[in-house]
């Protein structure tokens, strides 16, 4: 294949406030808040990497700390766990960030939208195709969706986004695809719209946060004005780009959290609690006493 078009590059918009989850995100990101033992950043950057994704752009804005310092080296923790001769919990540090990805990070001043944050990158990615995670979109499957997805776009060499079927009436929390089904679940788009009003969705096909897309995509961020919300919104640069070049949708396989929203949150930490190695036997049985005692005295 040709070198410029490999998918090395993911990038990883982590500049929203998270009001949703206030008062937790209120100093840290809501992109480190854990589901049992992992943040959901992490989560994101091991999909990334089962992707044979190597450079991760973080687009940081305020209290970004934590999620640098989570990537990073931690001497004194790594020291401790070697004096007190803790091998496991040491390697499980370590292994955060295998040796041969790199991390780099670049500031959104203001919060103006995720295809502005996307633009931030620019630079970092230069003239190849990348992708882009929302780490809040935790996506559960046998082979992690951004693999599914780099392997389409492997094949077909133009920007591809993840979607999923939508209940019509949450049109308005997603951006919503029309198109022509070409493939078995590669859907080659004719449109796209952002968080249209349920009689306006083209289709039941709603966007996830996993991307690849071809750099030409940063030429129509520049070019973009608000949408919806006031924001730069990426869903219209990708409904630009579409009128110069073929962009697909791809029906991935998987599981979706919506972690960005507390229920979405909940059912995962109980979801990734069931499948949990350490906590797996003792959470179900926790589960199965507590349920009918509960769900009974609700309903009475
Ligand atoms: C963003 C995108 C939207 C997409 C969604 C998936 O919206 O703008 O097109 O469907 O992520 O999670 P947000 O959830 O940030 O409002």
């Amino acid at each position: 294949m040709h070198t410029m078009l490999k998918v090395t590059k993911a990038v990883f918009p982590v500049a929203g406030l998270g009001t949703r989850f206030l008062p937790a995100t209120k100093a840290s990101p809501k992109e480190m808040l854990p589901i049992v033992d992992k943040p959901l950043i992490q989560y994101a950057v091991e999909e990334a990497i089962a992707a044979g994704i190597t450079e991760m752009i973080f687009v940081t804005g305020r209290s970004k700390r934590a999620i640098e310092d989570h990537f990073d080296k931690s001497y004194e923790i790594e020291a401790e766990l070697e004096a007190r001769g803790k091998e496991q919990l040491l390697e499980l540090v370590r292994s955060i960030k295998p040796s041969n990805v790199d991390c780099f990070y670049v500031r959104q001043a203001e919060a103006l939208g995720l295809g502005h944050a996307v633009l931030c990158a620019e630079k970092l990615v230069g003239e190849s195709p990348f992708a882009v995670i929302l780490a809040d979109d935790l996506l559960h499957s046998e082979q992690p969706v951004m693999k599914q997805l780099v392997d389409v776009f492997n094949h077909y060499h133009s920007s591809v986004v993840g979607v999923e079927t939508i209940a019509r009436e949450t049109s308005r929390s997603y951006g919503v695809v029309d198109g022509k089904e070409w493939e078995e679940d590669v859907i080659k788009l004719s449109g796209i719209v952002e968080k249209p009003a349920p009689e306006k969705a083209p289709s039941n096909l709603g966007v996830v946060g996993r991307y690849v897309l071809m750099p030409t995509i940063f030429r129509h961020i520049r070019a973009l004005k608000p949408g919806a919300g006031g924001e730069l919104q990426l869903t219209d640069a990708l409904e630009s780009l579409l009128t110069e070049e073929q962009v697909l949708a791809y029906r991935y396989f998987g599981t979706r959290f919506d972690c960005g929203s507390k229920l979405g949150y909940l059912k995962a930490t109980v979801e990734f609690a069931l499948r949990h190695p350490e906590v797996r036997a003792e959470f179900e049985d926790y589960l199965q006493s507590y349920l009918p005692m509960h769900l009974t005295a609700a309903a009475a």
